[in-house]
């Protein structure tokens, strides 16, 4: 792809919104990565420069473009099972637990497309024998993008995927789309019927009034400098029961970070 140039002080520009509005710390090394990713919305747009695309993102009184831009401008890579030891730790030391409870709430605050919060789905009702026996268990997932959100509500994946899951739970949870040829599945009614998909930035204030069993902050922290880093996991904490857990991502670290959490084992802190 023949990408239009860049120049410094553009550049500069969608940094300094980027990471003011989202957090996302993007260092010089990334402008071809940034070119690229404004560039596809570009196309969409027929626009062919990247100060004229500056001016369209500003001149957007809705704010939807800005919306289109964070989506274009954030990474979601993510997976079923991933960082499958944090899985482990939630069947062994977490689900365990919640079975005494009447009320359960967990947050996968950085969701991307999904797979995150259906895991934890299916983990959790897997460990309660496939009922909640009358519990209100609610799992929160939230991102910035859109994009992914959409893709989340709609719980349409690649059948590439499926191996990924282990097979009494895909056999449980997951059905092939006849109508896809077979290419995708879709997950069952009743982990969709657990989880809230829902809009939220994790550098700005949250609309929450409540406190978690576990969050999962996973591989998002990464992108942010060590400042919102900080106020991030500061901020986090307040949103976490006593007791309750947070897990990052195995990249993540809360080490050089002012907290107030307790290391449990590698990625994985409790509130006391
Ligand atoms: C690499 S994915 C991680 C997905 C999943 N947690 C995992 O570990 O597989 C990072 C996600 O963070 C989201 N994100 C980035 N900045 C964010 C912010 N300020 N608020 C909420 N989500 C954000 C991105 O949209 C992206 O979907």
């Amino acid at each position: 792809m023949l990408l239009p140039q860049m120049d410094d002080s553009e550049f500069e520009d969608f940094r300094k919104l980027i990471h003011e509005s989202i957090g996302i710390s993007l260092s010089l090394q990334k402008k071809q990565l940034l070119m690229t990713r404004l560039y596809r919305r570009m196309y969409q747009l027929g626009i062919n420069s990247y100060g004229e695309y500056w001016a369209h993102v500003l001149n957007d009184e809705t704010g939807s473009e800005m919306v289109l831009l964070l989506n274009a401008v954030s990474t979601n890579k993510t997976d079923f099972f991933r960082e499958s030891d944090h899985f482990t730790f939630l069947k062994n030391e977490v689900y365990p637990q919640l079975q005494k409870q009447q009320t359960i709430r967990i947050w996968s605050c950085a969701c991307s497309s999904g797979e995150e919060a259906y895991t934890i789905a299916m983990t959790l009702l897997d460990a309660f024998g496939g009922v909640l026996g009358g519990r209100d268990a609610k799992v929160l997932a939230t991102d910035i993008s859109t994009r992914m959100l959409d893709q989340a509500e709609l719980g349409r994946y690649p059948v590439n995927q499926l191996p990924l899951i282990p097979e009494v739970l895909r056999n449980r949870y997951c059905q092939i789309l006849p109508e896809t040829n077979g290419e995708m599945f879709q997950v069952s009614s009743q982990l969709k019927a657990l989880i809230r998909f829902r809009r939220l930035n994790l550098i700005q204030e949250y609309p929450l009034r409540t406190q978690f069993d576990f969050i999962m902050c996973r591989n998002v922290m990464i992108y942010f400098d060590r400042d919102d880093q900080e106020k991030l996991i500061e901020r986090l904490s307040g949103y976490i029961k006593p007791g309750g857990y947070l897990f990052v991502g195995h990249s993540e670290s809360l080490i050089g970070l002012q907290n107030s959490l307790k290391y449990v084992q590698s990625s994985i802190y409790q509130r006391i």
